[in-house]
């Protein structure tokens, strides 16, 4: 039987009999991999819990194995994913992960993980059963460098405890990358030292199920932020953040009214969709607030990226207002919407002067003749793929993540009434298997602008992590196969073979997820 690990490796050669062991081997190896080993047999551990551990040496009895970490520099091939790249060999007498760096080798060390998870057995591993692996050979590297996944935690606040636990879930696919969403018109979930009723106000709504309830809401404090970047870190998983600007702004204008264009009554929102409620393009002040935010994510977050947002705004109110009105002439535009081209250059700038490259929403492209953005910007592709097409052409990196490709994961599993999910958009684990950021019309010099893509789960809908579990499992494995595995290696036939394996593993980690048809 073969192996049924997820992402599909890039090669697997199966050798003769088994490696053998009564449980957790001991892991050990090259001192420059010296966290990713402690980590991993952290997590061995945690995974494993009821059989029998010994890490250490001198407690080791001469039958349990050993798993070895060294390094070593790559066969050429595997080009500038090289940092990520390892081979795992599993014979006989012992397991060998070998990398060029940690990040290689905390991704051999997630499949080695995954192998081990699949010797679990409902109700526990008995000492007696141990594990028990095929001798094989695996080389792997991924397709693509960035390989994401975005958590609303605006519309629904998620604990601290909740996202770490997803986060190592995420490593376990190879997912190198998780875009936190932090604002909205339903809540403001970063602390900014200059403008503390962000936090005071903007992070608390009253309930929108439940009419006249506060809802819990909150904040992420300092601290809580640098916990969860490190934990991600130690996991080669950077932190993007991304504070949604000048549209979904009803949190920070129920904090700060004077940004908005008619000065309120403003309220941090219970409604969805796409509000009027943007920042006041007339107000030069708008960018003093900017400013702020940016500080606080340059202090905490140590990603050279810093996402803005920029997609549905509404220009109802900078067509009334005689603020916007006046900037419009002022600037010599014809047209409200340009004001937005305008706004994003200017947070572009502002963040390129903090050594901070800035992502966009495919909409940051749009009305941008006269304030083009600079080449490096890049553009998150959601409303379909045509928006990173276009961007790639112009030169722009693009990463993909089109709605209708299967990348958004708040969309219903099947059309079946009782399934959750936005009303009349599915998404079955098929759709985003066959999710391909190069798309067929794209020429070579595009599609190596395409620096990869991710899955978002918006929560609107999603008020409990529970539901968020199961909104991402399983396709959040078929995403991470999309992105990680070469293109002449994916097979949706032998991907639905492996996934049931793959969904015990789920299981044991306690997760909760979708188990219904897959196309
Ligand atoms: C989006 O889904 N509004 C980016
Ligand atoms: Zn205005």
């Amino acid at each position: 039987m073969p192996l049924s690990i997820i992402p599909q490796p890039v090669s697997i050669r199966y050798g003769e009999g088994f490696f053998q062991c009564p449980g957790l081997p001991l892991l050990k190896g090259d001192e420059c991999f010296h966290e990713e080993i402690q980590l991993a047999a952290g997590q061995l551990r945690q995974d494993w819990t009821g059989c029998p551990v010994f890490f250490d040496r001198e407690k080791k009895p001469a039958h349990y194995q050993e798993v070895n970490c060294q390094k070593e520099e790559l066969p050429d091939g595997v080009g500038n994913t090289r940092s990520e790249a390892y081979r795992l060999c599993i014979t006989k007498d012992a397991v060998t992960v070998k990398a060029a760096a940690g990040a290689g080798a905390y991704h051999g060390l997630q499949t080695f993980r995954q192998l081990v998870l699949s010797e679990y057995r409902d109700g526990g591993v008995s000492p007696e059963h141990g594990i028990t692996l095929p001798c094989c050979e695996i080389t792997d590297y991924p397709r693509f460098s960035w390989r994401g996944f975005m958590l609303d935690s605006a519309r629904h606040f998620y604990s601290l405890p909740f996202i770490k636990r997803l986060i190592d879930v995420l490593s376990l696919h190879h997912i190198n990358r998780f875009h936190w969403h932090l604002t909205d018109d339903q809540g403001w979930r970063l602390p900014v030292e200059e403008y503390p009723l962000l936090t005071e106000i903007g992070s608390r709504r009253q309930e929108r199920r439940l009419p006249g309830m506060p809802y819990s809401g909150g904040f992420y404090r300092e601290d809580e932020i640098r916990e969860l970047v490190d934990y991600a870190a130690s996991r080669h998983i950077e932190v993007i953040p991304e504070v949604d600007l000048p549209g979904h702004a009803s949190a920070i204008l129920a904090s700060y009214p004077g940004f908005g264009c008619t000065g309120g009554p403003y309220r941090v929102e219970e409604r969805t969709g796409i509000l009027e409620n943007v920042l006041c393009a007339g107000s030069g002040r708008i960018f003093d607030l900017a400013a702020g935010v940016f500080n606080a994510l340059a202090r905490l977050f140590p990603s050279s990226y810093v996402h803005i947002g920029g997609d549905e705004v509404r220009f109802d109110n900078w067509k009334a207002c005689p603020k916007c009105k006046r900037r419009l002439s002022e600037l010599g535009l014809k047209r409200a919407e340009e004001l937005q081209s305008w706004i994003t250059l200017r947070l572009v700038n502002m963040l390129a002067e903090r050594g901070k490259t800035a992502i966009g929403w495919d909409e940051v492209l749009e009305d941008s003749m006269q304030f083009k953005l600079p080449k490096e910007t890049v553009v998150m592709s959601w409303r379909g793929s045509e928006g990173g097409k276009r961007a790639s052409a112009l030169g722009h990196p693009v990463i993909m993540c089109p709605n209708t490709g299967g990348c958004y994961l708040d969309y219903k599993h099947t059309d079946d009434a009782e399934e959750p999910g936005q009303a009349f958009v599915i998404s079955p684990v098929a759709q985003s298997y066959s999710m391909d950021p190069v798309t067929p019309e794209m020429s070579a010099e595009e599609a190596a602008r395409i620096l990869g893509g991710q899955c978002n789960l918006w929560s609107e809908l999603i008020y409990a992590g529970k539901i968020a579990e199961y909104m991402i499992f399983p396709r959040l494995c078929a995403i991470a196969e999309a992105l990680w595995t070469p293109r002449e290696g994916k097979d949706f036939e032998d991907f639905a073979r492996r996934l049931p394996v793959h969904q015990k593993r789920l299981d044991s980690l306690g997760l909760l997820q979708y188990r219904g048809p897959l196309q």
